[in-house]
Formats: C-alpha cells, sequence, structure tokens
C-alpha cells in the first residue's frame, strides 16, 4: 500500500508512518484493518480518510475488534470512516454475496481454495457443503463446476437468510439450503452425498461420524482445522483417524494463516 503511504507523508511523522498498516481485507465496498498499533490511535481518521481518498472502491473503513469467535464464527466491527454501513455486496470467482460483516462469518481470504473445490467436483455429483454460512461455497461451485444438486447447511439464521437472497442473486437453482444445525437437518434429510465439505476449522472433527454416515461409497470428503507448522498434516491426518478406520488421503493443503506458525488447512480424503 505505497500509495497510502505516500498520501500520509505529510500529515503523519516518520515513525507514525512506519507504523501504518500494510494490508487490509477488502469485502465489498468495506476496507477491513486488524486492530490498528495503540501509538496510532489519534492518527485511525486520518488515515482511514486517506484511503477512502485514494481508493474509490471503497467507501467504508473498519476495523476487527476480537477474532472470530462463539458458535456463528462472529467478529466484532468498528467503522472508523465512511459510510456507516456493514452490509456489502461482495465479488469474487464469478459470483456476488450480499453480507453483514458483522452478523455473519465471512472472509475473502479463501476465495483461492473456494475455487479449488469447485475444480475437484466432477459433472452430476451430490455435494454437501456442513456450515455453509452465506452460501459462499455452494454458489462457487454452482457458478463454477456441474454439479447435480448442493444441500447447504447452516445455524445462523441471518446467515441462512443472507443464503437464501445469494442463491437468487446469482441465480442457482441447484442449492437446497437448510437452516438449523447439521446434526438435527441430516437425519432429516436422510440422503447420501458424492462429497462433503466440512468448513469449521475450529471443530470440524466432532462432525466426522455424521459426514461418514451421509457419504456415499468412493464418496471425498474435505476436512478443514488449524494445525500448527511443525505438525502439518500429522494432527489432523490423526484427527480423522479417530473416526475412520481406513481411508486414502487425496491431498493434504494450507489455505491461510490462522495465527503465526498455525495455519488453516484441508484435508481431503476418500473412505476405502
Ligand atoms: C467458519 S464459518 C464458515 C462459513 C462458510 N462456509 C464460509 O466459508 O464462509 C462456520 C459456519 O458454521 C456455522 N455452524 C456452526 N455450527 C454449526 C452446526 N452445528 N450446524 C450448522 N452450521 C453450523 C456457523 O454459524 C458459521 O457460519
Amino acid at each position: 500500500m505505497a500509495s497510502l503511504k505516500e498520501y500520509l507523508k505529510n500529515k503523519l511523522s516518520e515513525n507514525k508512518l512506519n507504523l501504518v498498516p500494510k494490508s487490509f481485507d477488502q469485502i465489498g465496498s468495506i476496507a477491513l484493518f486488524n486492530e490498528f498499533p495503540k501509538e496510532l490511535k489519534k492518527e485511525e481518521k486520518i488515515i482511514a480518510d486517506a484511503l477512502l481518498r485514494i481508493n474509490k472502491s471503497i467507501k467504508t473503513v473498519a476495523i476487527k475488534k476480537e477474532k472470530f469467535s462463539g458458535k456463528f464464527r462472529l467478529q466484532k466491527i468498528r467503522i472508523i470512516a465512511g459510510k456507516k454501513t456493514k452490509e456489502t455486496t461482495h465479488k469474487e470467482n464469478n459470483i456476488q454475496l450480499k453480507l453483514d460483516i458483522e452478523k455473519v462469518y465471512f472472509t475473502p481470504r479463501l476465495s483461492t481454495e473456494r475455487l479449488r473445490i469447485s475444480s475437484l467436483v466432477k459433472p452430476n455429483e451430490t455435494v454437501l457443503v456442513m456450515f455453509s454460512g452465506v452460501s459462499v461455497f455452494p454458489i462457487v461451485i454452482a457458478k463454477n463446476s456441474k454439479p447435480k444438486e448442493i444441500y447447504a447447511v447452516e445455524i445462523n439464521p441471518i446467515a441462512h437468510k443472507y443464503s437464501l437472497e445469494n442463491i437468487n442473486l446469482n441465480k442457482i437453482s441447484i442449492i437446497k439450503a437448510f437452516k438449523g444445525d447439521v446434526k438435527k437437518i441430516l437425519p432429516k434429510i436422510n440422503k447420501k452425498f458424492d462429497r462433503i465439505i466440512m468448513p469449521l476449522p475450529k471443530d470440524a472433527e466432532t462432525f466426522l461420524d455424521l459426514a461418514l454416515k451421509h457419504l456415499n461409497k468412493k464418496g471425498i470428503i474435505h476436512f478443514y482445522d488449524f494445525s500448527k507448522e511443525e505438525e502439518f498434516p500429522k494432527s489432523s491426518i490423526n484427527k480423522i483417524k479417530e473416526h475412520c478406520k481406513k481411508f486414502k488421503i487425496i491431498n493434504t493443503v494450507k489455505c491461510g494463516q490462522y495465527a503465526p506458525r498455525v495455519y488453516r488447512v484441508c484435508i481431503d480424503f476418500q473412505p476405502t
């Protein structure tokens, strides 16, 4: 972000200029920063206004107050400049997504991972996305590959509401979205799938028995987990071993950094 620093050159001291954050997430028209260093507390507004001036696609500048937490994996956001809204429409991988960045989970950082998964989906597959949020995985898959149908299950009612809106917005007819706990919904659906995606790295492990029960023969599971760098991929594979006696690992992928030396990872595996 050299141009932001350039723009701020006459407004901040050399020391403070060096502390200006180098990166942020852009979700639709919202720029989302991690908490600024405390030395920049008084300059927050100057920096945010500068960003609004130099990047016309940004209409709101906000700061994350906490990491994602709780059952719905939400984060607290504080707006520091621009339009006072937390709702926006984000574009990635040929799709559009409407969402409120505080009321639902969403990260733009997994867009490459979502495209990787969609590239693996074969024509006519039946796919289940557990923990589907605003339906970003289901919609990316529906738009970029040719599955027969996709089931999506999400417990956060607001995320589910956006999910229905996003399915319409992207004119998709093959996604069936369900609101509720996957442990209660799946037994009611009583169906098996060729591919199951489990994007809940915090405790996907506790849903593995359920996923295995609903997987077709030769089906594939994408199991997300957090892993320390030195334990990758062993610790995640060990979690799978506790629930599945025989399986073939198809791929192990680091798909994002969660904390220093801790990664968000995905293990693609096929029970045998
Ligand atoms: C890490 S977020 C992932 C959301 C989405 N798949 C994405 O990639 O943006 C996990 C999601 O799982 C949902 N969730 C947590 N427990 C659940 C459960 N038992 N059944 C269904 N959804 C659940 C949360 O509300 C949250 O939206």
